[in-house]
């Protein structure tokens, strides 16, 4: 029975995932790298640096720089994303994403947030809805990022709801990867699927229908 929903933040609650490429896109650009939306695919769910290096290893630029000079370029991307995500106001959520929380919330149902993104308080904060979910996940305390379950059983052990008893919702491979290794039944949210498929695809979150989705 379901007693918990947790949900990705980037590309999920908010579309995020457009700002978090075109800040990629732009120190790609800068570098004279090739970037596209399929290299970004593999950009989802994965953590800041991880990002970077898939960047650089697509163009043959794995040994170029330092880790210093590594730093500098992601902060660099990090600093245009911020400047992207302070333009979200209340309301900015993805459609059908409100109004889904609230039927959790009145069917008593926990939620979470499990994002790798260090910027989910900010964005959370920015859309007014920090405290529209019991628990959010510190993207600084996760050690293992999607694939792995680890962001997923922390939401359901703070939740204290047996990960069996939760869906998951995601955008990215890599989220779905970590749902069903969480034990946990995945909702994709237009998962370019490469490996493991949800167990419920949906073109977009519009079509999150919570009589359908929640037994
Ligand atoms: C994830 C995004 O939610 O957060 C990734 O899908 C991103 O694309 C990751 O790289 C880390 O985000 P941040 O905000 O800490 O750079
Ligand atoms: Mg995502």
């Amino acid at each position: 029975m379901t007693k918990a929903i947790i949900f990705d933040l980037d590309g999920v609650i908010v579309d995020t995932a457009k700002f978090h490429f075109l800040a990629w896109k732009s120190l790609a650009d800068e570098l004279g790298y090739f970037f596209d939306e399929k290299v970004n695919e593999r950009l989802k769910g994965v953590s800041r640096m991880r990002s970077l290096e898939i960047i650089l290893e697509v163009n043959g630029a794995t040994e170029k720089f330092t880790d210093d000079e590594k730093a500098e370029m992601a902060a660099r991307k990090n600093d245009l994303y911020v400047s992207f995500v302070k333009t979200l106001k209340p309301g900015d959520m993805l459609p059908g994403v409100e109004e889904f929380l609230s039927r959790a919330k009145a069917a008593g149902l926990k939620t979470a947030v499990a994002s790798v993104s260090k910027n989910a308080p900010l964005v959370l904060k920015c859309l007014g809805a920090a405290d529209k979910f019991d628990y959010v996940a510190d993207a600084a305390r996760v050690t293992r990022s999607k694939p792995a379950p680890d962001i997923f059983l922390d939401c359901a052990r703070a939740l204290g709801v047996d990960p069996a008893d939760c869906i998951g919702v995601e955008d990215a491979q890599a989220g779905i990867e970590a749902i069903k290794a969480a034990g946990m039944y995945a909702v994709g949210i237009n998962v370019d699927v490469t490996s493991v498929e949800p167990d419920l695809q949906l073109r977009s979150t519009a079509e999150l229908d919570f009589d359908k989705i929640v037994k």
